[in-house]
């Protein structure tokens, strides 16, 4: 694959050229469509591919062509349960959090201390997700009182639970403490104050930790960073030690630690290195007023989500950022704290595949001369928000058989009424995909279900396990009841018509 600039539209296009062929007009060889093609995009060698990066372990091409995830085939789902169906592999969601598991147990130990992984349950959380994970070993972030209800309910241990935010309200700060949550996270002043009068009003000793703002810019969408100064999460670095000193001072409150969360979506370690150097001068600084025995980084681990991101493997992330505390400890002379992480995304991302029926098909001819597909499905920015909402990339497969057209730069969009209502911004798909065939976006694990709506009155999709051959529903598909359910206007008896 090379990228080549065209004069004839002015653009980079990205084209599929053999060495053999590089002496040949590349403007030449493109169909209109190409032009629309962003640089990054690469023109799949096999357009029916599933590129391991962003698939279930578990998905397949069965002997007739049909995606198969967990052993069933794509159009089995669809017919159990409807489209759109967010469809969550349980080993991935599994084999994932246990991956985390011991490879931070693992570089801990090389450094003589010891990692807890909170999964963060704001990527997805069900009581049947929250008990998988806490099969494995992890524990489990929230971060609301109802995330915390998903949790209770799921029979989590309150002990196993971290609670964020940065404006709990006393009475989510009520049920955390009196439930016996383990540590909860906190965020301003206002805070440690609603925690001071609900701990002398109770006599109950809550632990936590105090979120700061490492000063860190992660090189993602800005609304996923959260530790550069301009934003609302934690204390900035100078002010934590007087947040510090006043917990210190109230007897209910146990400090155990710094937390710092960088952002989401990010590559490389880079960006938790820098983080955790500057969090542990303050660290360093707090030895010399008593215990601090913790310190939490946070999640943000970045997944793939077209077949050119290049996520870093687990193991290495763990290794080289336990590492790089572990030197910053050592170059403060001081001991290496027990430490915690929150992954979210990267525990259920790549374990999600929504399948949708596609509608109907558009070709729409631009001013440029270009021709943009558009491939209309039965869902949209209701069930995922995160291209709306972030200009994210997703991949999309011709899920139902094989394809037998031609790549051909496809626009996969929604069934509402805007037009920002983009699934996959840019995608090679079979120039054949009809109506009635079913497309399956994958990495579409985290933050799709959260963040879905009942935008234009279309119900929510359900959420179907599998594994081993076996699906189940673990959340439930709205319905138009559901939907009208809190209208209370519905059923009135006078006719305005
Ligand atoms: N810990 C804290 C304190 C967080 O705020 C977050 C994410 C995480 C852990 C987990 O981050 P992860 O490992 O999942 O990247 N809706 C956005 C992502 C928002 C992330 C919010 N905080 C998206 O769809 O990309």
């Amino acid at each position: 694959m090379r990228h080549a600039r065209c004069p004839r539209i002015g653009g980079n296009l990205a084209v599929r050229v053999s060495a053999r062929d590089s002496s040949h007009d590349w403007c030449s060889l493109l169909s209109p469509a190409d032009s629309l093609a962003p640089e990054w995009l690469v023109v799949p060698d096999d357009v029916n591919d599933l590129p391991a990066a962003v698939w279930p372990a578990s998905a397949v091409r069965g002997a007739d062509g049909e995606l198969r995830i967990a052993g069933i085939s794509a159009t089995a789902l669809a017919e159990t349960y409807g489209t759109p169906l967010l469809v969550i592999d349980e080993d991935e969601v599994r084999s994932r959090a246990r991956a985390f598991r011991s490879s931070f147990d693992a570089a801990a130990s090389e450094y003589g201390t010891t990692a807890q992984v909170y999964y963060a349950g704001k990527a997805l959380l069900t009581t049947t997700i929250a008990r998988w994970v806490i099969d494995e070993g992890l524990r489990i972030d929230v971060c609301t009182g109802g995330e915390l209800e998903v949790a209770l309910a799921a029979g989590v241990a309150p002990a196993s639970l971290g609670f964020h935010g940065n404006n709990k309200s006393v009475a989510e700060l009520e049920r955390a403490v009196e439930v016996g949550i383990g540590t909860i996270i906190v965020d301003s002043a206002i805070e440690i104050e609603r925690l001071a009068a609900i701990t002398a009003r109770t006599g109950a000793v809550q632990r936590v930790l105090v979120r700061v703002i490492s000063g860190v810019h992660a090189e993602t969408h800005d609304f996923l960073a959260t530790a550069h100064e301009d934003q609302k999460f934690g204390f900035p670095l100078p002010d934590a030690e007087q947040a510090v000193a006043r917990i210190r001072e109230i007897p209910g409150i146990e400090f155990a630690g710094l937390h710092c969360h960088i952002g989401s979506q990010i590559f490389g370690v880079a960006g938790f290195r820098e983080s955790a150097e500057r969090v542990l001068e303050l660290h360093a600084a707090l030895l010399e007023g008593g215990p601090v025995p913790q310190l939490n980084l946070g999640g943000g681990f970045g997944i793939a989500y077209t077949s050119v991101d290049d996520p870093t493997p687990i193991e290495m992330l763990a290794g080289e950022i336990v590492a790089a505390v572990a030197e910053g400890c050592a170059a403060r002379g001081i001991a290496v704290p027990a430490l915690s992480f929150e992954p979210g995304r990267a525990i259920v991302g790549t374990a999600g595949v929504t399948i949708y029926e596609v509608g109907t098909t558009k070709d729409v001819a631009l001013d440029t001369g270009a021709t943009r597909r558009y491939i209309s499905v039965d869902g949209g920015m209701s069930d995922n928000a995160r291209t709306a909402l972030y200009e994210a990339q997703f991949s999309a497969r011709l899920a139902s058989r094989l394809g037998s057209g031609e790549p051909q730069l496809s626009r996969v969009v929604g069934k509402h009424c805007e037009s920002g209502d983009i699934v996959v911004d840019h995608e090679y798909l079979p120039a054949d995909v009809s109506p009635g065939d079913l497309l399956a976006v994958p990495s579409t694990g985290a933050y799709c279900a959260p963040l879905a709506s009942n935008y234009n009155h279309v119900p929510r999709p359900p959420i179907v396990a599998v594994r081993d051959g076996r699906s189940a529903i673990i959340v439930r598909g709205e319905t138009i009841a559901d939907v009208l359910a809190r209208d209370v206007g519905v059923g009135a008896s006078e006719n305005h018509g």
